[in-house]
């Protein structure tokens, strides 16, 4: 493992986790790593600057400028001499900052102004790292592609046990080798399908039967997908939503023409994720003229649409296929049997009886269920619920 002549920034925050920044410093300098520090004015208590500056062999920066003589320390400056910023550890509070662009020191100007990659190794309480606002804040730097080197679980400061304690230096420098080494996005090279939204199934030219389907949970996910590089069809029913950038979007109206979409897209793929709310039923006949309304009741009889699903599942030989189910009654049990049913690897289950689940909203609450258990997710943003279904597609493709 070799970081030979890398110039890497690191970041220390305030977190009991420092002292092991000054491990991490020397283990950097050991794999060829020059290593400037830059230290947030809280974590000059944890660990003391005279510490890491002679591990570092340069002195620490921590304020905008020198108060001795006005000297001016550039974040600019600091920002174009790395080639990666790792901040280790990362407090709740400094990822926070980072996601929300606030830069009032001198570690979040020079994260604001670098180029290069960046990496962060959270370290906080259990409870703080599970927290929705910490979740969503790392989702938010996620998707900006920081690369975030996760905490591991057992025993914290607090005296609690739980996921939260900073990663050993050991594997934080071994990450960072290989994001340096890889440059590769994680799906780079990938095909994958996601269908969403609502089809639409005509009765006459101006009537139709469709669903409540928005289509944000599907356009989170080919989102999701193309930012770590895969390449994204959106099979698209009716949705009033821009097309994510980066994603090549298909659109189609009813059950049919996305299943035949779909069927011509999966040909070439590698994956496909059905988060589309597709007609089970379509009128038997469309009437090519406006239907007229008569005295008594009227019946449309349906017939059946073809499951979407289900077809690519029957010949998915090994390729990926993810479904959704949205449920209001026995969640698990119907959720297990499409899963089994239409083949899926796993299946997003939804409850409509979630408070902040369903249609429409900005919020998901879903269970990740496959042969092997189910995953009950919180109830998190779209964005980073779409994350998270991500991480196992991409824990699935590797
Ligand atoms: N699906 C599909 N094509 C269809 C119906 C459903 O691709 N014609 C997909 C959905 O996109 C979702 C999954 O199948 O990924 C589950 O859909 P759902 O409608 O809940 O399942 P059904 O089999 O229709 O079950 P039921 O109507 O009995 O709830």
């Amino acid at each position: 493992m070799s970081l030979q002549g890398r110039h890497i920034l690191l970041g220390v925050t305030g977190s009991i986790a420092a002292y092991k920044a000054a491990l991490l410093c020397r283990l950097l300098k050991g794999a060829g790593a020059e290593v400037q520090v830059v230290m947030t004015p809280l974590a000059k208590e944890f660990i003391t600057p005279l510490t890491m500056a002679t591990l570092s062999k340069r002195p620490i920066l921590v304020e905008f400028f020198d108060p001795e003589n006005g000297a001016w320390n550039s974040h600019v400056s600091l920002g174009e001499w790395a080639d990666c910023m790792l901040v280790a550890p990362a407090t709740a509070n400094t990822l926070a900052k980072m996601a929300h662009g606030i830069a009032d020191n001198l570690l979040l100007t020079t994260y604001l102004s670098a180029r290069c990659p960046v990496a962060v190794a959270p370290a906080m309480d259990l409870d703080m790292f599970a927290h929705t606002a910490t979740q969503e804040n790392l989702a938010t730097l996620r998707r900006r592609g920081v690369a975030v080197i996760e905490p591991g679980d057992g025993e914290l400061a607090s005296g609690l046990s739980g996921k939260g304690r900073m990663a050993e230096p050991a594997e934080i420098v071994a990450q960072l080798a290989e994001l340096l080494s890889e440059k590769k996005k994680s799906l780079q090279g990938k095909r994958l399908i996601v269908t969403a939204g609502a089809t639409i199934e005509a009765i006459d030219p101006v009537r139709f039967i469709s669903n409540h389907s928005t289509g944000k949970m599907g356009y989170a996910l080919a989102e999701a997908l193309a930012a770590r590089g895969a390449e994204v069809t959106l099979v698209s029913g009716r949705t009033a939503l821009p097309c994510p950038e980066g994603v090549r979007r298909v659109e189609t109206r009813s059950a049919e023409e996305m299943y035949q979409a779909c069927v011509r897209e999966f040909a070439a793929a590698d994956g496909a994720v059905m988060c589309a709310a597709v007609a089970d039923y379509t009128p038997e006949e469309v009437s090519p003229v406006k239907l007229k309304k008569g005295e008594g009741e009227m019946t449309i009889r349906l017939k059946r649409t073809r499951d979407i699903a289900a077809e690519l599942g029957a010949d998915k030989g090994n390729r990926l296929l993810v479904g959704f189910a949205l449920e209001t009654d026995h969640e698990a049990e119907n959720a297990e049997s499409k899963l089994c049913r239409k083949n899926f690897d796993f299946i997003v289950l939804n409850s409509l009886r979630d408070a902040g689940a369903g249609f429409g909203g900005d919020t998901n609450k879903v269970t990740l269920i496959d042969r092997a258990g189910r995953e009950e997710l919180p109830l998190l943003s779209k964005a980073e619920t779409a994350e998270r279904i991500v991480d196992k597609i991409e824990s699935i493709l590797k």
